[in-house]
């Protein structure tokens, strides 16, 4: 038997890692793995793929990025906008079928988040044997409480906050580090509260700069001349659109990115303290997966091959919380899992005395 692994949309730690645990656990079944390169595109001709025996294997545990390359543009787009659903052409699910065919491969695994799941809820309708693995660093799929990524996008920015921390505090500035996220305020709420930020700006909770000026003059007031403050991508003032960076292409999602500077600049105007912005950007995307996102991978790419073995297909590994289980991929996509605002976490934010701009 012979299966094949895509990577797909962006790139984050624990891709390879996932790639080495499917074709570990493979191998041992006596199957073949396949990788496609370059995503679903590498499925059509001229088609290009590598066989994953065990010296494609090596040192991929701890290796960022992905060995397959992948792309979140292109004809296999299935967001575009603001997440809106893409249905693809007919012509090219069909013609993903075939290139499969002509691979002699019996089951695809799926590595990806929203957009490259939601393809494969498509292909699967279309009747192609798919499994999906959640990834993504913004931590928004729906019927996983977790995605491999996530962590280790948190220890980035906690590790630029803990920096900005002693620059802030040495020239009594207000700093403001902007996040990734897309939709959801997953990594700036984690890394908010792990790195002790003051104000947390998430997409979930549209923000009043009088609020955030009121933090920082109640810190001054108690004799702390700095303030931290993070910024998901997807933070916005109450009544005002998400700030995107660049303008929005056709057949693409839209790049969020500037609230920060945005922020930073009405924050000095209205308070007249130094103010300072700083975007992680992609330093948060790349580098070795974090030992518990290893774990998660290897975990998820072991039940990838588990669902095959099993012939369930049309679904995505899910972490349920206790442990790796696995939930229909249409349960899984076209809803995003923001932070909820009546749960644990927001409550114990706001308990902190941390600002959350409301
Ligand atoms: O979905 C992952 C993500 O890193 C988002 O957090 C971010 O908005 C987007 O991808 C950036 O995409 P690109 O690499 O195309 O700039």
């Amino acid at each position: 038997m012979k299966i094949a692994i895509v990577t797909g949309g962006g790139d984050c730690p624990g891709l390879n890692a996932v790639i080495r645990a499917v074709a570990k656990t493979a191998a041992k079944r006596g199957w073949e793995t396949l990788g496609i390169i370059g995503g679903y595109d590498g499925l059509l001709e001229p088609q290009h793929f590598r066989v994953l025996d065990y010296q494609a294997l090596d040192g991929l545990l701890v290796r960022g990025g992905t060995i397959l390359g992948t792309a979140n543009r292109g004809q296999f787009s299935a967001k575009t906008g603001h997440g809106e659903t893409r249905q693809l052409p007919a012509e090219l699910l069909e013609a993903t079928k075939a290139g499969m065919e002509k691979l002699g491969v019996s089951a695809i695994v799926s590595v990806g988040g929203d957009g490259s799941l939601t393809i494969a809820q498509q292909l699967h309708e279309h009747g192609i044997p798919i499994v999906g693995v959640p990834k993504t660093i913004d931590n928004d799929l729906a019927a996983t409480t977790t995605t491999f990524g996530f962590d280790s996008a948190v220890a980035c920015a906690t590790d630029a906050l803990d920096r900005l921390h002693t620059t802030a505090e040495s020239h009594n500035r207000v700093m403001v580090l902007e996040v990734m996220g897309r939709y959801a305020g997953w990594i700036a709420i984690y890394a908010g509260v792990a790195g002790g930020a003051d104000v947390i700006l998430i997409p979930e909770i549209p923000f009043h700069y009088e609020s955030i000026c009121r933090a920082i003059t109640d810190r001054e007031k108690h004799g702390k001349h700095f303030t931290l403050i993070i910024a998901a991508e997807g933070a916005h003032p109450a009544g005002c659109d998400f700030v995107t960076a660049g303008g929005q292409q056709a057949n693409r999602e839209a790049r969020l990115g500037g609230i920060g500077q945005v922020v930073a600049t009405e924050i000095e105007k209205r308070t007249g303290k130094e103010t300072r912005t700083m975007v992680l950007g992609h330093l948060q995307r790349g580098g070795s997966p974090t030992y518990t996102d290893r774990v998660l991978c290897t975990l998820f790419g072991a039940k990838a091959v588990e669902l095959i073995t099993e012939g369930r297909f049309g679904r995505m590994v899910a972490h349920n919380g206790k442990f790796v289980d696995s939930v229909p991929l249409a349960e899984a996509t076209g809803r995003l899992r923001t932070v909820p605002l009546d749960e644990g976490f927001v409550h114990a934010t706001r308990g902190l005395g941390i600002s959350l701009g409301d």
